[in-house]
C-alpha cells in the first residue's frame, strides 16, 4: 500500500459523486467523511480504480450483506480513519453468528471471513497493509473461525483412530478416503460434461487452484523433524521445484486464460456460492492456527490422495471437448505427481506428526475427514445443479469464451 486507496462505492443512497463501474453501471463512491453505518441493502464494491490495485491484479467483487459490506468499506481506509467504522463490527458478527443456520454456507459470513484472510495471503483487497494484525480484523476472524471450526467438527465423523505410528496412519488415511461409491463429479466430467460445464468447474476451483499450496504452507514453521521435511518435499513441486512457470498455480492460471477465463485471483468470487469459498476458508483457518497444525497435515494427506485419479478423469474430459494441452497440462501433471505427493503425505507428513505428536492423530484424522466433507459438498452442489439442468455458479460467468 503506497497511499493510495480502492474507491469503494455504494450503491442504494448517493453519498458522493456518481461514477460508473467497469460493468457500465452507476455507482456512488463513497464518501470517508460520511460516517453513516453501511446498512444491508447498499451495495459495496471492492473496486480497485488505483494504478497500484489495477497494477498488483486485484479483481472485482461485490458485498454479500452487511458485514462483508462494512468490512469492504472499513478497509478502504487507514486504520486510523477505518477503526471507526467497525465499532460495531463485533457485535454484529456475533448477531450473523447466532442466526445464521450454517456458517460453511452463509455468504455474507464466507465473504468476511475470505476478505479477513485476503489480508494474510495479499492480492483480495487493495487494503493498507497494517489492516492485517489489527485487533478487530483478528478478532472478527477468531469469531468466525471458531463458530466455523464448531460447526465443521459437529458435522464430521471421526474414524476409529489408528495407533500413532507411521504405518498405522498412512493405512487409516488410505482407507478413510477410498471411493464411497457416491456418485462420481470426475467420472461425469469425464464422460458427459459440456464445455460451459467444464469452463464453470474451472472458475469454481479458481478460488483456492490460483493459491494452490499457500494455506498448507502456513503449516511448514509449524511443523518439525519428518513431517516438516515431508511438507516441505510436496511444497517444493506444487511451488515448481525451483521453476516458476511450473509452480501449479501458474499452470492452473494458464489453464484458465486458454478456456477465455480471467486468471485474476478472485476474479470468480462474485460467482460462486458461499460453500466454495467456505472450502477456501477452511483450509487457511487450518493452516493458520497452529493449535489446528494437525488439521492442516490430515487435510493435506487427504487432498493428495484423492486427487490423483479424478485429475486424470478430468484431463480426458477436456480431451473430450477438443482442448489441447495447454489446457490439460495442469491435470496430466497431477497424475503423476499426486501420485507420488499421496504417499509421502500419508506416511511420512500425517504419519510422521502422529509419531512426533501423538496427541494431534484425532486432529489429523478430523483434517481428512473434513477435506473429504468439504469436497463431497461441493461436489454434490454442482453435480445436483448439472443433473438438474441449472449452473452451479452463483451468478452466471460473463464474457468467457466458451
Ligand atoms: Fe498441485
Ligand atoms: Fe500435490
Amino acid at each position: 500500500m503506497t497511499g493510495e486507496r480502492a474507491a469503494i462505492s455504494i450503491r442504494g443512497r448517493p453519498r458522493g459523486r456518481a461514477l460508473l463501474n467497469q460493468r457500465g453501471q452507476r455507482r456512488w463512491e463513497f464518501n470517508p467523511l460520511v460516517r453513516s453505518r453501511v446498512r444491508a441493502d447498499d451495495e459495496v464494491v471492492n473496486t480497485p480504480t488505483t494504478a497500484t490495485a489495477r497494477a498488483r491484479g486485484i479483481a472485482n467483487f461485490e458485498a454479500r450483506g452487511p458485514l462483508s459490506a462494512q468490512l469492504l468499506s472499513a478497509l478502504s481506509l487507514s486504520p486510523e480513519e477505518g477503526s471507526e467504522a467497525l465499532d460495531s463490527f463485533p457485535s454484529e458478527i456475533d448477531e450473523a453468528i447466532a442466526s445464521a443456520s450454517s456458517v460453511m454456507t452463509d455468504d455474507d459470513l464466507q465473504l468476511t471471513l475470505f476478505i479477513l484472510y485476503g489480508l494474510h495471503y495479499g492480492g483480495v483487497v487493495d487494503a493498507d497493509d497494517r489492516w492485517e494484525w489489527n485487533p478487530t480484523t483478528i478478532a472478527a476472524r477468531v469469531a468466525i473461525e471458531t463458530a466455523f471450526e464448531r460447526e465443521l467438527r459437529a458435522a464430521v465423523t471421526l474414524p476409529e483412530l489408528p495407533v500413532p505410528d507411521a504405518e498405522a496412519v498412512a493405512q487409516a488415511l488410505f482407507e478413510l478416503t477410498a471411493d464411497d461409491g457416491g456418485p462420481s463429479l470426475s467420472k461425469f466430467i469425464a464422460a458427459k460434461a459440456s464445455r460451459e460445464q467444464l469452463v464453470e468447474l474451472v472458475a469454481q476451483r479458481s478460488i483456492y487452484t490460483l493459491k494452490e499450496a499457500d494455506p498448507h504452507s502456513w503449516a511448514i514453521p509449524r511443523l518439525g523433524g519428518r513431517a516438516k521435511v515431508a511438507m516441505v518435499e510436496i511444497q517444493a513441486d506444487e511451488y515448481g521445484g525451483g521453476r516458476p512457470e511450473r509452480m501449479h498455480a501458474t499452470i492452473f492460471a494458464r489453464m484458465m486464460r486458454a478456456m477465455g477465463l480471467d486468471d485474476t485471483y478472485g476474479s470468480y468470487v462474485d460467482n460462486v456460492p458461499a460453500l466454495t469459498i467456505a472450502s477456501f476458508t477452511m483450509m487457511s483457518m487450518f493452516g493458520l492456527n497452529r493449535r489446528l497444525r494437525g488439521a492442516i497435515t490430515g487435510h493435506l494427506a487427504a487432498f493428495e490422495m484423492t486427487s490423483s485419479i479424478p485429475s486424470g478423469l478430468y484431463a480426458r474430459g477436456l480431451r473430450r471437448l477438443g482442448y489441447g494441452d495447454d489446457v490439460t497440462h495442469y491435470y496430466d501433471e497431477h497424475v503423476e505427481a499426486d501420485a507420488v505427493h499421496e504417499q509421502i503425505a500419508a506416511r511420512d507428513l500425517a504419519g510422521g506428526l502422529a509419531e512426533s505428536e501423538p496427541q494431534l492423530l484425532a486432529d489429523i484424522m478430523f483434517g481428512a475427514a473434513a477435506c473429504l466433507l468439504m469436497d463431497g459438498l461441493v461436489g454434490q452442489h454442482i453435480f445436483t445443479a448439472w443433473s438438474e439442468g441449472r449452473s452451479s455458479l452463483r451468478l452466471p460467468l460473463e464474457g468467457t469464451d466458451v
